[in-house]
């Protein structure tokens, strides 16, 4: 396809809607169409999914996983892939490597079938460069104001296997995995990103 797929990666309060805020703002000033997005809730389908998954009632592990794959490929199907034929660049807030670190890894499924689960979903298109912004799960969660949501609350063992995942997931494509300690000043990080982005543009 015509355009560039970006997504960000890390535990909850990494640092991601940040740096995606700034990319998205680089990008544009050099002319650029760019489309920020996130998962869960990127398109009004997702926002309704998102509510479901992050301020409802408890939902089953398997039915968790099902759901987060069906707001991707709703996202894929009605958002990303119009953008990315028309050559935008698509800066995504979390994608599928979410899924095989919180559903697969921290909940305990098989992370291999919900990784196959979510290329179905979205008919095996993958971002071109992923960045994953590591930070300790406790400085992470140290960032977290205001209520937490379903996922937030699911305690620090959870967020260290999410972590140790996605370290994991990198590690496997390099290709494709830029790692970013996320502990660095926010203009360090939005420095060594854009180092990144620039030869694909
Ligand atoms: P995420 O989207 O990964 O949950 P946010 O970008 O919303 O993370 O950041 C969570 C909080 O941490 C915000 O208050 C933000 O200003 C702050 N923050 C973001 N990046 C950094 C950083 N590199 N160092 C310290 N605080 C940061
Ligand atoms: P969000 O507020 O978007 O993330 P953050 O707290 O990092 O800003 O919340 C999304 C939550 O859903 C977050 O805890 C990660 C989780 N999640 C999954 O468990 N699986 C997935 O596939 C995705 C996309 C998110």
């Amino acid at each position: 396809m015509a355009g560039l797929f970006i997504s960000f990666e890390g535990g909850d309060g990494a640092g991601k809607s940040t740096q995606v805020g700034l990319l998205a703002k680089w990008l544009e000033e050099r002319g650029k169409e760019v489309v920020s997005t996130r998962e869960p809730g990127g398109t009004e389908l997702g926002a309704q999914i998102r509510n479901l998954l992050l301020h409802g009632d408890h939902v089953s592990p398997r039915a968790e996983a099902l759901l987060f794959a069906a707001d991707r490929a709703h996202h894929v199907e009605s958002k990303i892939k119009p953008a990315l034929a028309r050559g935008a660049v698509v800066i995504t807030d979390r994608y599928f490597d979410s899924s095989v670190a919180y559903q697969g890894a921290a909940r305990s499924l098989d992370s291999a079938q919900v990784r196959d689960l979510s290329i179905w979903a979205v008919e095996g298109l993958l971002p071109k460069l992923t960045f994953l912004l590591d930070v300790p799960a406790q400085e992470s969660s140290s960032r977290i104001d205001g209520e937490l949501d379903r996922m937030e609350l699911a305690g620090s063992d959870f967020h260290c296997r999410v972590r140790d995942e996605f370290l994991a997931l990198a590690k496997a494509e390099p290709q494709r995995f830029v790692v970013i300690d996320g502990t660095q000043s926010i203009e360090t990080i939005a420095e060594q990103i854009k180092l990144s982005v620039e030869p694909l543009l």
